[in-house]
């Protein structure tokens, strides 16, 4: 049998776009031969997962990783990874995919990452990114403007939500030191008596402000957690508590973190409550709306961000609720004076200079140096789809996740965590009523179910841990995802529980 040979590009000239004729037809070529084989990859699977184990994948991958001195025409190598990634991939725009803060990316957004990776832009002074450093700031304007910030805000995009928490603490401790003690600490490093200050969120905010707390420097002792109400929100009572308490003990709070849509439950803290106390006392109000902010598009929910504007500094992710591919978040600051704590002025890139004669450098306003044109993703995404059909879609989902907490409450073996949801998070558990009385460990039986459903390839869906209890979550991001689909996967879970509880593996 006669072997197909498949032509390789050798040149270097194919391999760049360059002005010439040869690289833009190998371009035309690889973006094509892409596009064919996503649409194969898309057509065929039927599935959210292909079911594998971690190992059986770790070992498909093996005989690819080879590098060679020599080598591969793009589409060979197309096609080496179809079956150990492409196909070993978790598919997130499945409509039973629905796990994680993780959301199905929008074709504008896909489309916009092959410009920007095609254009190449960075983002950290305006001779490297001519025209995208002001697309940046008319996104940021634009958010600014629908969220109601003054005039004397700002912002820049971040890789997502971690970034953007810890800038939001890096601009509070450094303003504050700065007021309190008049101290430099880019200069001079942290004061005598650092270890006096603190942070608080509540128990159910987001782990990274803890992790921002000892990347500052001031370790998780610095964050002390406010217990929430049955709602899961920040309690206001608590926090006063807590203050006091920080007060009697010679403790220097010095930021305040509210979120607006938790991580489980997208429970919103009640921020125009939280704003009164900090501005009572003193403290930074940063408002992590990773999750939250993406309502701001919403016809039906949008009021739940109000308060939003009162925060000092904003946190928002656009791949999360606004279906972005990953990365691509926004820090937003009410004023915009407080980036001169981080910002660093270099000879080479962004002299000081430069800012007298009025170029504008983004770097002056980031903890990144080289940073990708995320902006034109959230750009081209909300000039194609439109503000109505977003917030439409965004809507959808929230009604989704009312409408299966409702379903699951008729359900008998089903117990719910949530009943009206706040967002589109919903958590529950099996928890089979026959079994009740029996000494059944329903943390593993849980934990088994959501492996179950990712092994036979059935759903993706997660698991939490409540007061030391295993629950199961559905983040129902995707506006394709119908109730339909939540029938068929709770009659899923039932099954698979059943099955394990029949089959005497859960005692
Ligand atoms: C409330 C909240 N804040 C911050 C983050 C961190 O965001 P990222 O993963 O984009 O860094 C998350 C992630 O899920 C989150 O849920």
């Amino acid at each position: 049998m006669k072997m197909k040979t498949i032509e390789r590009e050798t040149s270097q000239d194919s391999f760049s776009l360059h002005q010439g004729g040869e690289g833009l037809r190998a371009f035309n070529k690889m973006i094509d031969g892409v596009s064919r084989k996503l649409q194969d990859l898309y057509e065929g699977t039927g599935k959210p997962y292909i079911g594998k184990m971690p190992g059986v994948i770790k070992e498909d991958i093996q005989p690819i990783m080879a590098i060679t001195p020599e080598g591969k025409s793009f589409a060979e190598v197309l096609d080496e990874i179809d079956e150990p990634i492409l196909k070993n991939s978790l598919h997130i725009s499945h409509h039973k995919s629905m796990a994680h803060l993780h959301c199905p990316p929008l074709l504008p957004g896909v489309a916009a990452e092959l410009i920007i990776a095609t254009l190449n832009q960075s983002m950290d002074s305006w001779d490297q990114s001519t025209a995208a450093t002001y697309v940046e700031a008319e996104m940021v304007k634009w958010l600014t403007e629908k969220i109601s910030l003054p005039a004397s805000s700002g912002g820049v995009f971040t890789s997502g939500g971690t970034q953007s928490n810890y800038m939001g603490l890096l601009l509070a401790r450094d303003a504050f030191c700065h007021s309190k003690w008049n101290h430099n600490v880019q200069r001079d490093g942290l004061p005598e008596g650092f270890n006096r200050l603190r942070i608080l969120c509540s128990e159910e905010a987001h782990f990274t402000v803890k992790k921002a707390a000892y990347q500052l420097g001031l370790g998780e002792q610095a964050v002390v957690t406010v217990k929430t109400d049955e709602n899961h929100r920040m309690s206001v009572g608590e926090l006063n508590e807590t203050l006091q308490m920080l007060h009697h003990e010679n403790l220097l709070p010095f930021a305040l973190v509210a979120t607006c849509g938790t991580t489980d439950f997208g429970s919103i803290d009640p921020s125009e409550e939280l704003a009164e106390i900090a501005r009572q006392q003193g403290l930074w109000f940063h408002i992590d709306a990773a999750y939250g902010g993406g309502l701001m598009l919403s016809h039906s929910y949008a009021d739940k961000l109000k308060g939003l504007e009162n925060a000092d500094s904003i946190t928002v992710d656009f791949h999360k609720l606004f279906y972005q591919p990953i990365s691509c978040g926004a820090f937003l600051v009410k004023d915009e004076v407080n980036f001169r704590y981080l910002s660093y002025h270099a000879d080479y890139l962004n002299p000081v200079k430069d800012d007298e004669e009025g170029i504008l450098n983004l770097v002056n306003k980031s903890v990144q140096t080289t940073r990708r044109f995320d902006a034109l993703k959230l750009y081209l995404s909300l000039k194609t789809v439109g503000t109505d059909l977003f917030g439409s879609m965004i809507d959808e989902t929230v009604k989704l996740a009312g409408y299966t907490a409702s379903y699951m409450g008729e359900l008998e073996d089903i117990v719910i965590q949530n009943p009206e949801p706040e967002i589109n998070t919903v958590i529950f558990r099996y928890q089979p009523k026959r079994m009740e009385g029996n000494d059944l460990d329903l943390n593993h039986l849980n934990r088994m179910i959501q492996q179950t459903l990712l092994y036979k390839g059935k759903g993706v869906i997660a698991k939490t841990v409540i007061k030391g209890q295993t629950f199961l979550k559905l983040t129902l991001l995707n506006p394709r995802t119908k109730p339909e689909d939540i029938h068929s996967l709770l009659h899923e879970i039932e099954e698979i529980g059943t099955e394990i509880v029949n089959g005497g593996v859960i005692h």
